[in-house]
């Protein structure tokens, strides 16, 4: 059999995600500039005027000052808007998804929110509630500017419905070198069994915590990278498609293997953030933490040194795959102030507005045309990465799996975090894909 390329299996992704979006009509991808789909019109200089209002989940720490970064430049860019921060606390949008739906629902939209790249996106698309941004996408460059399948994400039936603001990295282990070297561990475990054979060591050298969780979107998330890790890319993606079933062996052994990484872990509420998980292994309390690559920015915020005060691997089994998720902003159907959205969505998508942000963020550039060297380390890695790596969806990041299926993921992930079941892990699993596939 011939062995799946990256484009494969990115196609498969995105064939999965077309497919879950679009229960009527053909899917295509790559943009469009259809004039009845195109929100392109004139910028004014200065900007349109009046306030723009953002919904975003970047409420605090690291992530605010990502925002923070953007909104310093739309300032300077377009003095005429008024950027107003509709920020909702809550990591991976935990609380601000819910308050989103129903101000959506009470047809009292913000004038753009933010929203991943993928599944997530055609559950407002489906119910007509974004507005296609194909222009705005033209005018910054379109294919020439963005990868190609990162558009495919974002195109339904040939319309683009987001401005895409960086891509970030889902499966990567932060590890603190000071404890490991306690237990004599100085190289990253090549495979999940290694590393479990490391965080025995870590417990037998008297460190409490080999590895840090927070509530349940992060144990969603550490789930996923053990799936990629146990499945490998292809048949990962094949969860989404239908092509792996959910109670396959590799399955099983992927849920076998999280419950005994959670005997290594701190104990979490379902509602715990996640920088208390990643300040644990920031502060020397514990040797790793699974965590986007958001969370290089709360290492450098509190004054950490790359390479000496930490370091990062892929999860193990993982090397040569990035777990893709890529945060997007929208135009929504009925916002009180759509050309002043347009100038957000401009900010957001031009070279300056990405160097910016992911300066601060942590996350790599949509963009392909700003310069590595403009970035520190980790980024720069992310970006080669990105590049030669295989490309899956995250679930716990909005980009495989629409609201709904993510829900219930998050439910039965809840529930083993309480029973440690995980044959029932299985089950549930199994019950939510065929619930929710289309
Ligand atoms: C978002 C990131 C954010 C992270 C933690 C993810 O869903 O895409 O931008 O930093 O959640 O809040």
């Amino acid at each position: 059999m011939r062995k799946p390329t990256l484009l494969s299996v990115v196609a498969a992704t995105t064939a999965a995600l077309t497919l879950a979006a679009c229960s009527t009509g053909t899917a295509t991808t790559g943009s469009s500039s259809s004039s009845s789909s195109s929100s392109s019109s004139s910028a004014k200089p200065g900007g349109a005027g009046g306030d723009v209002g953002v919904f975003t989940w970047w409420a605090a720490g690291s992530e605010k000052k990502g925002l923070d970064a953007l909104e310093a430049l739309f300032k300077q860019k377009y003095p005429n808007d008024h950027f107003v921060n509709l920020a909702v606390a809550g990591g991976a949008g935990s609380n601000a998804k819910a308050k989103l739906a129903s101000d959506l629902a009470n047809n009292q939209p913000p004038d753009s929110f933010q929203g991943h790249a993928g599944a997530e996106l055609t559950d407002y698309i489906a119910k007509g509630q974004i507005e296609p941004v194909n222009g705005i996408v033209d005018e910054l460059g379109g294919e020439s500017v963005f990868p190609k399948d990162l558009l495919g994400r974002l195109t339904v039936k040939g319309n683009i419905y987001s401005v895409p603001s960086n891509i970030h990295r889902a499966n990567v282990v932060w590890v603190n070198p000071a404890v490991t070297k306690k237990a004599g561990i100085t190289a990253a475990p090549k495979d999940m069994a290694s590393w479990i054979e490391d965080m025995k060591k870590l417990k037998n050298a008297g460190v409490n915590t080999p590895l840090t969780i927070g509530g349940t979107w992060t144990q969603v998330q550490l789930l996923e990278t053990v799936l990629i890790s146990d499945l490998g890319p292809e048949k990962y993606a094949g969860l989404f498609d239908g092509s792996t079933a959910w109670d396959s062996a590799e399955v099983k052994k992927a849920a076998a293997d999280f419950k005994t990484l959670l005997t290594f872990t701190n104990t979490a509420s379902d509602g715990d953030d996640w920088p208390a998980a990643t300040d644990m292994v920031i502060d020397g309390k514990a040797a790793y933490n699974v965590m986007g690559d958001w969370a290089v920015a709360e290492f450098a915020d509190k004054g950490k040194k790359d390479g000496t005060d930490y370091t990062y691997f892929p999860v193990p089994g993982t090397d040569g795959v990035f777990d893709f998720l890529a945060d997007s902003f929208t135009l929504p159907k009925g916002a009180k102030n759509p050309e002043g959205t347009k100038d957000w969505l401009r900010l957001i998508g031009s070279p300056e507005g990405q160097k910016a942000f992911n300066l601060a963020k942590g996350s790599i550039p949509a963009r392909t045309d700003v310069p590595a060297s403009d970035f520190p380390p980790y980024q720069q890695s992310a970006m080669a990465s990105f590049k030669k790596d295989k490309i899956v969806s995250s679930i716990a990041h909005g980009a495989a799996v629409n609201l709904a299926w993510l829900s219930d993921i998050s439910t039965a992930v809840s529930k083993f975090y309480a029973s440690k079941d995980d044959a029932t892990l299985v089950k549930d699993l199994a019950a939510a894909a065929k619930k929710n596939q289309a």
